[in-house]
């Protein structure tokens, strides 16, 4: 093995770091917390994203504009315009300076009604506007203790993409979040088992996208925190990190992608 062999074993393959504010982020906080990431002049390789509340998204966008960080919405309706009291559209969050949008989250999906019906309007509405869909998947304890949890993955996979093109589908991301392991009640996963999930969702994406290797990015999520991110990082179809709680400050965010690029740069084990 070369001495310039990195643990990244997905080489060539971006490395996406991106944090989803949910309802927090008043305009003072946001904005500092944007101005703080803007100066970052070097992420090291990693892909940046960040996910605020619609009422400053606009804010955000216009100080990360021309830094490397990447914006999204965490939500949107599938329709461009209408009679959808409380809805934001895809051209709406293109308008504010969005690129991104989050769909499918589990929150939503629980406390919202979201189904993987309608998270799969709106991927093909995400796409129709030219925004990346960042589609979040997900089993509940009772369905990993039902021993179905990789079922219900390649369900939603599959309802996700469904009537997209081979081509269309290796534009969505999806990030694989355990609905036991979100939140202040959730417990971490251990990496092990991310990396058994994560090798059957890459599977369902290397069939969609019609060919292995160039299937859409897998991020994981889940109580990621700087004590767990380098393992998660460093599995082989984990191509990024989706972060709650530890990434709400700007320093915790870029300091949780320092350490994803230094799991990703640091020398592997002599075999
Ligand atoms: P958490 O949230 O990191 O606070 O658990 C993750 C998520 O909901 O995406």
């Amino acid at each position: 093995m070369s001495a310039s062999a990195t643990s990244n074993p997905k080489p060539g393959r971006p490395f996406w770091v991106g944090t989803s504010w949910k309802m927090n982020g008043l305009p003072d906080d946001a904005r500092r917390y944007a101005e703080r990431i803007a100066a970052v002049d070097d992420w090291h390789g990693i892909r940046p994203f960040v996910m605020p509340p619609f009422t400053v998204l606009a804010d955000v966008a216009r100080l990360l504009h021309g830094s490397a960080v990447q914006v999204g919405g965490q939500n949107m309706h599938w329709d461009e315009s209408g009679s959808w009291t409380g809805e934001i559209s895809a051209p709406m969050l293109r308008q504010c300076g969005a690129t991104m949008v989050e769909l499918g989250h589990s929150e939503r999906r629980r406390h919202f009604g979201e189904t993987d019906e309608t998270v799969n309007w709106k991927i093909h509405a995400a796409l129709r506007h030219g925004l990346t869909p960042l589609v979040c998947i997900g089993e509940t304890q009772a369905e990993r203790d039902g021993n179905v949890a990789d079922l219900i993955l390649a369900r939603q996979v599959r309802l996700a993409l469904h009537g997209l093109t081979a081509a269309q589908a290796g534009r969505v991301m999806f990030a694989y979040e355990p609905v036991w392991a979100i939140g202040e009640a959730g417990r971490p996963a251990p990496p092990e088992l991310v990396a058994q999930a994560a090798a059957g969702i890459r599977q369902e994406l290397d069939r969609a996208a019609g060919a292995p290797g160039v299937s859409p990015p897998l991020l994981y999520g889940g109580s990621v925190n700087l004590e767990n991110a380098a393992p998660y990082a460093a599995l082989a179809d984990i191509d990024g990190l989706f972060v709650g709680r530890a990434a709400w400050t700007a320093e915790g965010y870029a300091t949780l992608a320092r350490t994803a690029s230094r799991t990703l740069a640091a020398p592997r084990p002599e075999p």
